[in-house]
């Protein structure tokens, strides 16, 4: 089992995969609840965690419905489409923090508060052309973060796509190269990979790691945060 060392006196940056907070028909808010459980320990431990939202089924519902009303679409509107339901699952997590986060939901990287009022960050959509696990990795560079916490719904990067190959194998370690050749370059609207390649090469070029966590499990990222071996795969 993989383990890392995240650097003290940083904050925690997490980006928090749509598939957890839309996974069906509306915000889970079981999900929710643990989450903030989680996030409320953080805090009172005097950590700072900064929590980028994805826009899960609310974002491929909407793609989904341009779609369907109109064959061409320029992919740039269906990212907007995208964006915006990254941006109101921002506003719900805000909403839940209130009383730790800072009142102003980040879209922009290359803009964040000098000070954060209160010890939760909530960060979004930025703009078309990637997920936020881009937005996540912009804002981790920004702040000089070099270990990022990728939390969807999957527990482990395989060896092939286990919905396709039952037989596809765990992996607990894999470089950027070799995860770059798994999911090439190109980004469309909505697409689902485990890491988006837009956020990887970003990763590549500045030697950052990505942790890719089952969200669900939350002791999980308890351990990996506190250093210690952790379920998951390391990217890096
Ligand atoms: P995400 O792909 O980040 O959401 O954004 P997600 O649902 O969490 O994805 P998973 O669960 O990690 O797979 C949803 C869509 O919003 C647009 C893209 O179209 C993306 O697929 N988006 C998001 C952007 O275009 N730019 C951004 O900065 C963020």
């Amino acid at each position: 089992m993989p383990e890392i060392k995240l650097q003290k006196n940083k904050p925690i940056i997490m980006s928090v995969g749509g598939s957890l907070i839309v996974p069906g028909g509306g915000p889970d808010t079981e999900f929710l609840k643990k989450l903030k459980r989680f996030v409320d320990t953080q805090v009172r431990n005097g950590q700072k965690i900064l929590i980028v939202t994805g826009g899960g089924r609310t974002a491929r519902n909407y793609i989904e419905a341009a779609r369907g009303v109109k064959k061409s679409i320029e992919a740039e509107d269906l990212d907007w489409l995208g964006i915006h339901a990254t941006r109101l699952n921002g506003h719900l997590l805000r909403t839940i923090f209130r009383e730790v986060a800072h009142p102003v939901v980040i879209k922009d990287p290359t803009r964040l508060p000098k000070r954060w009022k209160g010890s939760v960050l909530i960060g979004a959509g930025w703009k078309p052309g990637w997920s936020t696990d881009y937005v996540a990795c912009r804002m981790a560079k920004r702040l000089g973060v070099e270990n990022v916490i990728n939390a969807s719904d999957i527990d482990y990067v395989y060896t092939e796509d286990p919905r396709k190959n039952p037989k596809a194998k765990p992996l607990n370690e894999l470089s950027w190269v070799e995860y770059r050749k798994m999911v090439g370059d190109d980004w469309h609207p909505g697409k689902s990979a485990p890491f988006d390649p837009v956020a990887s090469r970003l990763c590549q070029r500045n030697k950052m790691n990505v942790a890719i966590v089952n969200g669900r499990d939350l002791s999980n990222i308890g351990k990996l945060i506190s250093g210690t071996q952790f379920k998951g795969t390391i990217l890096l």
